[in-house]
């Protein structure tokens, strides 16, 4: 009857020893996708073709996009004076809470109405800043012509970059 119970314990023991050991494990290869280089391509490249050219894709022609393409949104999140920690907040900023009184873009929001709120994590949306802060970001072909037309006078030029 005592070998029985001895016998219990151990496996009891050995179980929890398994369950923590495999939870180390699986914490550790978290860590491992959080790095930001994967196969060469940065990971907020792929999180913002998957959350955000829903809307800001720069290849849905002029007449049939839903929202400005998201070389747009840099040109009015990033002047040659921003830092990547402001221009990260910025976004961040925003994607938590859009909002007219936020808006640094109040032709877009006229255009096309506030952008939707929707939940994302944290880590992507840095993630995703990270990118199209350091990375040229495609542009449609028309929009350069249009760029020039709203703001080649007055308010944009030059005060942009790219
Ligand atoms: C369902 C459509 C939709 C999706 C998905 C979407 N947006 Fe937007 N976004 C819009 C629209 C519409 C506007 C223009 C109106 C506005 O500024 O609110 C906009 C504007 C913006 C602006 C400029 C805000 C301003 O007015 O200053 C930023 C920054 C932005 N989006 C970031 C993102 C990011 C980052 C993602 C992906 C995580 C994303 N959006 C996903 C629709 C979308």
């Amino acid at each position: 009857m005592k070998s029985i119970i001895k016998i219990l314990i151990v496996t009891i023991v050995l179980l929890i020893l398994a369950t923590l050991f495999f939870s180390m494990i699986k914490s550790k290869s978290n860590y491992t996708a959080v790095a930001i280089i994967e196969n060469n391509e940065h990971l907020g490249k792929k999180l913002m073709e998957t959350h955000c050219y829903a809307c800001h894709n720069p290849t849905t022609s002029h007449e049939n996009r839903l929202a400005p393409p998201m070389v747009a949104v840099k040109k009015h999140y990033k002047s040659v004076n921003t830092s990547k920690e402001e221009f990260v907040s910025a976004l961040k900023k925003w994607v938590e809470a859009p909002s007219e009184k936020l808006s640094k873009m109040p032709g877009a929001v006229r255009k096309f109405g506030i952008m939707p709120y929707a939940p994302y994590k944290a880590e992507d949306i840095e993630l995703i800043a990270d990118y199209i802060f350091d990375n040229d970001i495609e542009q449609p072909e028309w929009f350069q012509e249009h760029y020039q037309q709203e703001h080649g006078k007055g308010m944009g030029k030059g005060k942009n970059k790219n």
